[in-house]
């Protein structure tokens, strides 16, 4: 038998507790051995638990417990999870986590540990929810050199656009309505802001490239600003926007990184992901484009990936999976966004500004026309260019009294 701690009963939490019990039998067939939860950590009561005789408040009775092997991490955020976190893998117990925000942190220095004390820290659910992309890169894409990934990988903000766009709900309705069915972030500005899909991109470019990306070296925007003009404009274009994260890897050896609202042409699969579902594309350079695609959050799509981990745990209590990358320092290993070439599409409020001028600007543009368009509007696609020079040539119709409403990139994955 194999005793486990889980530290954290929220919404994962508690899904990884009904998974475990609902399915004795499977795990037990898969791992060989029985699984035993011996805690659940958390400073709340749960007396209508199943497993309310196990709850503790004390991190202490864990760490000290020789025969808890692996602990699940399905706290959240970096304080105290890291601290726990790191005692756990000193202590050679291994770790599971669906804690994104932690990996993108701190993964290189946990990994370490891990590898020093020979246990295992695993980490499927934190990026893709329930659905397999960790494991399959690290594993079953091992014969190729990464050369791009491009996901949805927020299944809020997703859940959000999908509401706003096929039910004409508002932002705000679309955002509650997540919040209620578990899908958004304790604090939900991460999902709507981009920086939850910033760190899943960031963990996903440390497993396919070796080197860890920090959050941090990542231009970030979200979806607050976009409005349903934005949103007719695209259908006008042949096009859905989508959050995406997206990192390329150049053949300088520097990557191309970034997360941000593009418009997705409806040829391309990403463009009819709806919903809370998640879709990351892996373009390897034997296997060419591998498209993934599930429930990128909720409680039990997260706490099957969790549990699976739990399972590969029990199957290499002495053994360890090697899953690594290294630190990285290197300032210059991030390509500068503003030298990434890209499309852009722009709605600006012209006033006084002639389209002949916009034109002038930017040579042949696609000018976009809808419905929804408002007075005294334009809306238009530029050609491909280094984003410097899109953002400077925009600068020059600010100063001639325009005003930039919305950029959002074209997307430039296959
Ligand atoms: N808030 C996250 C999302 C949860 O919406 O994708 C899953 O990581």
């Amino acid at each position: 038998m194999v005793n486990i701690a889980v530290m954290g009963h929220g919404v994962v939490g508690s899904g990884v507790v009904e998974v475990i019990l609902s399915h004795k039998e499977g795990v037990l067939r898969h791992a060989h051995e029985e699984l035993n939860i011996k805690y659940v950590l958390d400073l709340k009561e749960f007396p209508d638990s199943p497993v309310a005789d196990r709850f503790t408040k004390n991190f202490e009775d864990i760490i000290r417990d020789d025969s808890v092997q692996i602990v699940v991490e399905v706290m959240g955020g970096l304080n105290p999870a890291f601290d726990f976190v790191k005692r756990c893998l000193t202590a050679g117990k291994s770790v599971v986590t669906s804690n994104k925000e932690l990996v993108a942190a701190k993964g290189a220095e946990l990994l370490a540990v891990a590898k020093e004390h020979n246990a295992n820290f695993m980490f499927e659910a934190s990026v893709g929810g329930g659905i397999p992309i960790i494991r399959p890169i690290y594993q079953c894409l091992a014969a190729n050199n990464v050369l791009e990934i491009a996901g949805i990988l927020n299944g809020t903000t997703n859940f959000i656009l999908t509401k706003m766009i096929d039910d004409h709900m508002s932002f705000q309705d679309a955002l509650a309505l997540a919040q209620k069915l578990g899908y958004a972030e304790r604090n939900p500005s991460a999902d709507v802001d981009g920086h939850d899909a910033c760190r899943k991109i960031c963990i996903l470019a440390a497993l396919a490239f070796g080197k860890h990306v920090y959050p941090e070296q990542v231009h970030t925007e979200g979806i607050s600003n976009l409005t349903l003009a934005d949103v007719a404009y695209a259908n006008a274009w042949g096009g859905e926007i989508k959050l995406i994260g997206n990192v390329k890897m150049m053949d300088n050896g520097q990557i191309q990184i970034i997360v941000c609202p593009m418009l997705v042409p409806n040829s391309n699969l990403m463009a009819n992901i709806d919903d809370v579902f998640n879709g990351i594309m892996v373009r390897g350079d034997a296997t060419d484009e591998v498209l993934f695609y599930g429930k990128g959050a909720g409680k039990l799509p997260t706490a099957s990936a969790v549990v699976a981990d739990v399972i590969d745990c029990m199957k290499h209590v002495d053994a360890r999976k090697y899953l690594f990358w290294e630190d990285n320092t290197d300032p210059d290993y991030v390509q500068n966004y503003l030298d990434n070439p890209v499309a852009m599409y722009v709605r600006v409020r012209v006033s006084d500004v002639e389209a002949e001028r916009i034109r002038g600007l930017f040579g042949s543009i696609n000018w976009l026309a809808c419905d929804e368009a408002e007075e005294g509007e334009l809306a238009f696609v530029t050609p491909k260019m280094a984003e410097r020079e899109i953002r400077s040539k925009l600068a020059q119709l600010e100063e001639q009294g325009a005003e930039v409403k919305t950029t959002v990139r074209i997307a430039d994955f296959s």
